[in-house]
């Protein structure tokens, strides 16, 4: 589901850029990859994770994604030099990624997943597209945060079949993803690396 103004406002903002900054820290410690590495970044809005992404952890492709035309068209201004040399810009759904199984050596979701209607599908796309072991760094926000009595008045998502931190576990587990690092506050969101283990799903 595309943002509404009130989340364009949030996400396009300088204080965001500076929390995924450090998010992206955080997760280069948690669980770096090898130089060179086939990196894809879904839900990359106009592109700011993208750049910081390039820069932790030095990529030889980066592709970026996203449902909403307007946010690709932001990313091909907001991005250039060395970033936009390696990169590949595309329009689509997470549910239907445009790669071959076994294609990816990391997938990168900010707050991405809890805006797709059929969340269980996009995390089976995921695992299907990462190589074995390869990596699923994430940070997603709760119902709680998202919908409460407040943020429901303001902000756009789908309303049914939301999940919490235990459906997400439970998801992540079924598609094959495996959590092993996470930083969590459980009512309201989870800044996780998810690892596609070998075992049959
Ligand atoms: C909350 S914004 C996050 C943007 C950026 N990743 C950030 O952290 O600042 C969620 C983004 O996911 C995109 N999105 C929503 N549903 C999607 C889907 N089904 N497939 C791909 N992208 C989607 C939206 O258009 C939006 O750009």
């Amino acid at each position: 589901m595309k943002l509404n103004w009130a989340e364009r406002w949030v996400v396009n903002n300088p204080i965001r850029v500076f929390q995924q900054y450090i998010e992206i820290k955080w997760l280069l410690q948690m669980m770096p990859l090898k130089t060179g590495a086939i990196i894809l970044e879904v839900g990359c809005g106009r592109g700011a994770g993208a750049r910081l992404i390039h820069k932790a952890f030095k990529p030889s492709q980066l592709h970026i994604l996203d449902l909403d035309i307007k946010m690709i068209q932001g990313a091909k201004t907001y991005l250039s030099g060395s970033t936009k040399d390696i990169m590949t810009m595309y329009v689509g759904d997470s549910i239907d990624l445009p790669f071959k199984s076994d294609a990816l050596d990391a997938l990168f979701g900010f707050g991405f997943l809890h805006h797709v209607p059929n969340w269980r599908c996009a995390l089976s796309e995921i695992a299907r597209v990462l190589k074995s072991g390869g990596v699923y760094y994430m940070e997603e926000l709760y119902p709680s945060l998202y919908q409460n009595v407040i943020t429901k008045r303001i902000l756009l998502h789908p309303e049914h079949d939301r999940f919490t931190s235990k459906d997400l576990r439970t998801e992540l587990d079924a598609a094959g993803l495996r959590l092993i690092n996470s930083f969590e506050l459980k009512k309201m969101g989870i800044l996780g690396v998810a690892v596609k283990s070998d075992r049959i799903r």
